[in-house]
């Protein structure tokens, strides 16, 4: 039943095409157009859905070709529907279908959000299993997840606001450090020692609350920086990761107890964060629950995360047909 697949994202900036059959990669190509938008400070969707058009036929034959493979070896292709940018999901839906319908091959639709989840699964060694508590960290999104199976999960909070992903972009742009925000906060964060005495709020939502907030925490960076100008960047950006990860991780802790899980997988561009993952696993040797990251690079968006999730929703029966469309708020 496992079907060579095509995994194809195209939901931001990332064009990302990938090669999978079960959990094997055998290639994983992406692109970006991250360099057009850094004039911006941020995602343009135009020019995002433009470089998108203008690449992704490279990007599909730079991954046949890395994977060993021609077109017409692939069985499947799965597809990133949603959520996202409508111009730039358009571009992958519409070749994903073309594709199906010129070849004869089923087409799936795949959530952007849980895709993210599945990154962990492309690791060398041990691998997740179900059930766990998924968090998903990134630009556009956090959220925790009860996961029981691929097609399988409940939604147990989520940001009500700012993405983290997005408070890094956005204290990285107050304090002039460029985007996107997140590696350049943590790299920044690394050159204070932590004893500035700075305390920027952690929002907990009510005691028993799992969603997250994070733009009361961008606001207090904002004004503390307004308020007096000769500051230690480092040491802002030290403030601001230490609470925005705390509140992270006591909320992923309460997850595993609320649902008595002895996993946690994170995925998502902020998985890529040391500080995150170091925190994550001494919460987790603490507290009895095993932590599982994607590689680096796979934290970032990509088409592996897509193909593998698309292959495992194809043996449990779910199918899309040529009515894909692009769902830029779609649910997880
Ligand atoms: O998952 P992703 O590629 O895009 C979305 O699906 O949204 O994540 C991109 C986000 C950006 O906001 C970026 O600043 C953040 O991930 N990011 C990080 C780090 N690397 C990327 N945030 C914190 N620490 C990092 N090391
Ligand atoms: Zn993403």
């Amino acid at each position: 039943m496992t079907k060579l697949t095509l995994g194809i994202e195209t939901s931001c900036d990332e064009t990302g095409v990938a090669v999978t059959s079960g959990r094997r990669v055998l290639s994983n190509v992406v692109t970006s157009s991250l360099h057009l938008h850094k004039k911006y400070g941020g995602v343009v969707p135009e020019i995002a859905s433009r470089y998108h058009v203008e690449y992704i036929v490279e990007v599909v034959k730079e991954a046949l070709k890395a994977a060993g493979k021609n077109i017409s070896d692939i069985e499947l292709v799965a597809v990133t529907n949603g959520p996202g940018l409508v111009g730039a999901l358009l571009t992958g839906i519409s070749f994903a279908k073309a594709l199906s319908y010129g070849r004869r091959i089923p087409v799936i639709g795949v959530n952007h959000v849980l895709a993210h989840l599945y990154s962990a699964f492309l690791n060398e060694g041990e691998v997740p299993r179900f059930p766990f508590v998924g968090l998903v960290v990134s630009g556009g999104h956090t959220a925790l997840f009860h996961c029981k199976d691929v097609d399988r999960k409940s939604l147990l909070g989520q940001t009500q606001d700012d993405a983290v992903g997005e408070a890094y972009d956005k204290v990285a742009k107050i304090l002039g450090l460029g985007y996107p925000g997140g590696p350049i906060v943590e790299r920044t964060a690394r050159m204070s020692n932590g004893s500035s005495g700075i305390n920027f709020p952690k929002s907990y939502l009510g005691k028993d609350s799992l969603d997250f907030s994070f733009s009361g925490i961008k606001t207090a960076v904002l004004y503390y920086v307004r308020e007096s100008p000769v500051k230690s960047v480092p040491d802002v950006c030290h403030a601001f990761q230490e609470a925005v990860l705390d509140v992270l991780v006591e909320k992923t802790i309460a997850a595993c107890a609320r649902t008595k899980s002895a996993s946690v997988v994170v995925g998502g561009g902020v998985a890529a964060n040391k500080r995150l993952r170091s925190k994550l696993i001494e919460a987790g040797s603490f507290n009895g629950f095993k932590v599982f990251f994607p590689e680096f690079r796979y934290c970032l968006d990509n088409g592996a995360m897509i193909g593998v999730m698309g292959g495992e929703l194809y043996k449990r029966g779910h199918r899309s047909d040529l009515h894909l469309n692009a769902e830029p708020n779609l649910k997880a």
